[in-house]
């Protein structure tokens, strides 16, 4: 029991952290190194689009999107939000100048490990529900059927539904930080 909490849930939430944390570092000591400073600057412009790109995935969810398998895309938005937030995190490298920026990255911050809580957190779900699968089967469904509907019966779960009152309000915080600070950029453009 301990040892499968420890290898299901705190390894993969230690690691994916870790690497993030990482390859921070690791970016922002080559951009230096290579006397790339410059492009951190720039890096601000992928890691929004990507973070943006992400959120496909919550369109497909609350089906304004309709086509697209939501696994997959779900997968997809846990990639491009963690590459994202790396890219931001390099741009956002070591200069303080400015505090709204740097709020807007302490909520992106929170907004990752929230996205790693919420992943956790559908994984037990998902092996919740798993039990269900054998019922669908009975019933006649298609092998992607069912995996269609166990997922979403995953996704569904009361804990789910509490978390996302978290997950999204976070997002929100930094959407707004982040925004203020990508105007006042914009507004006083003249970068060199
Ligand atoms: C379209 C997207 C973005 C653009 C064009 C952009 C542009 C810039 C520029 C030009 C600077 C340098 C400002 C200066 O040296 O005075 C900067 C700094 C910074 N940006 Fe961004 N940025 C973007 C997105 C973001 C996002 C999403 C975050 C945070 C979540 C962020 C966090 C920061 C931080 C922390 C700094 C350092 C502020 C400081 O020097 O104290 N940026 N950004």
């Amino acid at each position: 029991m301990t040892t499968s909490l420890w290898r299901q849930h705190i390894l993969p939430f230690t690691l994916v952290l870790g690497l993030l944390a990482a390859a921070t570092l690791a970016g922002d000591y080559f951009l230096h190194q290579l006397n790339l400073v410059w492009v951190g600057r720039y890096l601000g412009i992928p890691g929004t689009l990507l973070i943006m790109l992400s959120l496909i995935y919550s369109l497909r969810k609350r089906k304004v999107i309709t086509s697209g398998n939501p696994k997959s895309l779900l997968a997809f938005h846990e990639f491009t939000a963690w590459l994202g937030s790396l890219l931001v995190l390099i741009h956002a490298g070591i200069h303080f100048n400015a505090i709204l920026p740097w709020l807007a990255v302490v909520a992106m911050g929170v907004n990752v490990i929230s996205g790693l809580v919420g992943k956790l957190l559908l994984d037990r779900s998902r092996r919740h529900v798993q039990a269900e699968r054998e019922d669908f089967q009975v019933r006649g469904l298609s092998q992607s059927e069912v995996a269609q509907a166990v997922f979403w019966d995953a996704v569904a779960l009361d804990a789910m539904t509490k978390w996302r009152k978290v997950h999204i309000p976070i997002f929100m915080v930094f959407v707004v930080l982040a925004l203020g600070h990508i105007i006042s950029i914009f507004l006083f453009w003249g970068w060199r």
